[in-house]
């Protein structure tokens, strides 16, 4: 029997909640999820969402901490290893699991620089850099000049970017290397209830704004919520309401990544994952849906009015975050405060994400290759700090949409669908609840042996198949093949689209060849079981 070389842990249960709950809360809480509620029927997504919630999120939670905790159990902390030890006796089902170090570094090389925007606007906003902007158009200007996409009077090129970018990446690799205990598990103490405690302070900013136009006192905090909240019931029939629901769901629980996967494995044989999983997850949705949908909404309603905020929901999710908000903070008294507490708290929200992004990586280096973890943090700074550059430079070309589309959306669904069918049909239920609940502090309402079995595989082949097969309205062809074919990309910029999907071609054929070379050299050595 191969030795199981002693792997890193969690110092408390504590510990391994706040880190899956600072995985989830992103980004995506703040400023994707008011948008797509927003933009996608108001109160009415709230009933795709909730059940995607329930027959995806909560779920795929369970199965990726269980996963997780067996395959730790292996000394296995990423896809590969946990597959193989799954069922040992297929060659190729560890080939399967390269998607789920792929998933997470391909989010990592663009969220990071995203991450490192909010740091940037952090400190303009302490610094009053552009506390003076009267307009969408000129903090536009001033997004665009600091992304070095224009040379404009507010930034002379991507300079002043980069450095945070550098700033950013440095202090990500320092978690990192310090470990699950001493660096990601020290980080998401203090950054979780800091994130919460600055939530807090703005929902309630925003929930006290008054009418701050007179002429218009239907532009107020009531107005606003209906605007957010009220349902409109048609918008249920369309097919693609549900799959951003379904969508949403993946992004803030950071399921079906690889993430948890790793986080799991750091658990001992017979710590809780059942109601651990479930007060992560609960963490998240407070974050997401009380927090995340009573700040930017509400209080662009009711400084710009319904119009207005309609059209800023459909501009995008950087227009919300980083013009519309620091202007209506702008118009507050402790405008710069405000505006340091929107950014400090979408920072928080960024690292805590995207140190979960980098551990697969770092722990399939360490597991698989016996590298040890400082060494294999700085492997995985020098390749990734490579990686990010396309991200950084070619934004405008599109590169990031692409990475987005392919890391962080499609092979999400992809990766959830072959991790439930893994667990459920070839790893067997039966035996897959009972390891849900080795040592768990709660048993799984029983319906969920159903669900998992049968409700989420059909649920997750059906979001693929509608892909594949939907035609959205007013266009002729579905939309993941108007994705291939690049129809919305400009001409200009399809090399680089191009460009970028050989990159990710080759991350995957260079994770499939390291796979291939770990398990031959593990049978050379007589460590062919698990
Ligand atoms: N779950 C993370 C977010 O919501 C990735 O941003």
């Amino acid at each position: 029997m191969p030795q199981i070389k002693k792997r890193d842990n969690w110092g408390s249960r504590l510990g391994i909640i706040m880190a899956v709950a600072g995985s989830a809360i992103g980004l995506g809480n703040f400023l994707r999820f008011p948008a797509k509620a927003a933009s996608n029927g108001g109160g009415a997504f709230m009933i795709p969402y909730f059940i995607s919630l329930l027959l995806l999120g909560i779920p795929l939670m369970w199965i990726e901490w269980t996963l997780g905790r067996f395959g730790g159990g292996f000394g296995h902390g990423t896809a590969p290893g946990i597959f193989h030890s799954l069922l040992q006796k297929n060659r190729f089902i560890k080939y399967f699991g390269i998607i789920g170090i792929f998933g997470p570094l391909v989010i990592f090389i663009y969220y990071i620089y995203i991450e490192s925007w909010t740091l940037a606007y952090s400190l303009f906003s302490i610094l009053g850099r552009y506390q003076g902007l009267p307009d969408q158009a000129s903090m536009q200007s001033f997004l665009r000049g600091f992304q070095g996409l224009e040379h404009n009077q507010y930034f002379n090129g991507i300079g002043i970017a980069y450095l945070f970018f550098l700033a950013t990446f440095i202090l990500n690799i320092w978690v990192i290397y310090h470990g699950i205990k001493r660096g990601i598990e020290r980080l998401c103490r203090w950054a979780m209830p800091l994130l919460f405690i600055f939530g807090i302070v703005l929902m309630i900013r925003v929930l006290s704004l008054g009418t701050p136009d007179p002429v218009r006192p239907d532009w107020n905090v009531l107005g606003g919520l209906g605007f957010l909240w009220n349902p409109d019931l048609s918008a249920l029939k369309s097919p693609k309401v549900w799959l951003e629901a379904a969508g949403q769901i993946f992004f803030t629980l950071s399921v079906g990544i690889g993430v948890i996967l790793t986080y799991a494995s750091y658990l001992s044989k017979g710590d809780d994952v059942v109601l651990s999983g479930l007060t992560a997850s609960s963490t998240n949705e407070f974050a997401e849906v009380i927090l995340g949908g009573s700040v930017v909404i509400i209080a662009a309603f009711v400084f710009f009015g319904p119009l207005e905020t309609k059209a800023i929901t459909q501009s995008g999710v950087f227009n919300l975050g980083f013009v519309t908000m620091p202007l209506i903070l702008n118009k507050l008294p402790l405008a710069s405060v405000l505006g340091f507490i929107w950014f400090f708290l979408l920072f928080l929200a960024g690292i805590t994400s995207s140190v979960s992004l980098a551990q697969p990586a770092v722990a399939f280096l360490e597991d698989e290759f016996g590298i040890n973890r400082k060494r294999a943090a700085l492997i995985f700074a020098a390749v990734s700090f490579i990686l990010c550059q396309p991200a950084i430079f070619f934004l405008k070309n599109g590169v990031v949409d692409e990475l987005d589309f392919w890391g962080g959306t499609f092979f999400l669904v992809l990766f959830a669908a072959i991790e439930t069918i893994l667990f459920a049909w070839v790893f067997g239920m039966d035996k897959a609840w009972d390891e849900i609940h080795r040592g768990a502090d709660m048993r799984v309402p029983r319906i969920y042996k159903f669900i998992i079995k049968y409700i989420t595989p059909l649920f997750l082949l059906f979001i693929l198949g509608m892909w594949f097969l939907f035609v959205p309205e007013g266009k002729n062809e579905p939309e993941f093949v108007s994705f291939i074919l690049m129809r919305g990309v400009a001409s200009a910029d399809r090399a680089f689209v191009l460009a970028t999907r050989i990159g990710l071609i080759s991350i995957l054929f260079v994770l499939a060849l390291l796979v291939k070379i770990v398990w031959r050299r593990k049978r050379k050595a007589g460590e062919g079981i698990r």
